[in-house]
């Protein structure tokens, strides 16, 4: 179980608050090595005990994410998930992690639904809508909220008509086109490891009958043969259409 601690002036309620949630252990001083979560004046982060002061947050204000909305849905992600012509599409983005394309998928005018299966990934996306909400920003209005579960249990009670498309972005291993840091990346590994199932999570996504996409490193090889594929520099975006009559 992973540790949680409070720095000083943290609010109390809120600690409390998050012990109830996730599966964590309060702990009064951070702990001597491995990876625990630390609730700060600036919101929830997950730490290395050897590097404190490099914690690591969703964050769904941060400018990066102000700057690729600009590119609209001339966006490789909004190209791969069909969003042109829908004025609120509803995506259901299976693999949340830091829900860093959630945001854009947000700014972006979708609804967004998400899955993740790690409670502490979950707890600290939760953490990050938080603060935009608070913040003000008037994209969260989109957002459906974060469920725990493994995604393929989930995919199985949807119908067609649930969603426009699923997004699904899982980790590979010795994966490079992460739009996280290299050391941010190893940390999230630490808590998440790698997707090793990731083609039977693809199997249950096509199985819906609806439009799906997959994020991949370019020259990666496609899990299953995709209908189409939208390429960029840094990522490629394998997209199986919707299967009619399902
Ligand atoms: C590469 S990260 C996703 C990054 C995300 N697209 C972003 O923009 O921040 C992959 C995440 O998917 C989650 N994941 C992988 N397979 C899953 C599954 N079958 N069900 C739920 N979550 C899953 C992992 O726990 C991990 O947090």
């Amino acid at each position: 179980m992973i540790g949680l601690w409070a720095e000083p002036g943290a609010n109390p309620a809120c600690l409390a608050g998050l012990a109830s949630r996730i599966p964590a252990d309060t702990i009064a001083d951070p702990p001597a090595n491995g990876v625990y979560l630390a609730l700060t004046a600036a919101g929830l982060e997950l730490r290395v005990a050897d590097m404190p002061w490099q914690g690591l947050r969703a964050d769904w204000l941060d400018a990066g994410l102000d700057r690729r909305a600009r590119e609209g849905r001339r966006a490789l992600i909004a190209r791969a998930l069909g969003l042109r012509g829908k004025a609120t599409p509803r995506i259901l983005d299976a693999t949340c992690g830091l829900g860093r394309d959630s945001a854009h998928l947000l700014r972006l005018g979708c609804r967004v639904t998400a899955i993740e299966r790690s409670p502490v990934v979950a707890t600290l996306v939760e953490d990050a809508a938080n603060r935009a909400s608070t913040a003000g920003a008037t994209w969260i209005a989109g957002w459906r909220g974060v469920t725990v579960d493994d995604a393929p249990v989930r995919l199985k009670d949807l119908t067609a008509s649930d969603f426009d498309a699923i997004y699904l972005d899982p980790m590979f291993g010795g994966d490079r086109r992460s739009a996280l840091p290299k050391r941010e990346l190893q940390m999230l590994r630490q808590v998440v490891g790698d997707d090793p199932d990731a083609g039977a999570l693809l199997k249950a996504a096509r199985a819906t009958g609806l439009r799906v996409a997959m994020k991949h490193h370019p020259r990666s090889p496609a899990l299953a043969r995709p209908d189409h594929q939208v390429r960029g520099g840094r990522a490629r975006f394998d997209v199986y259409l919707p299967v009619s009559g399902s």
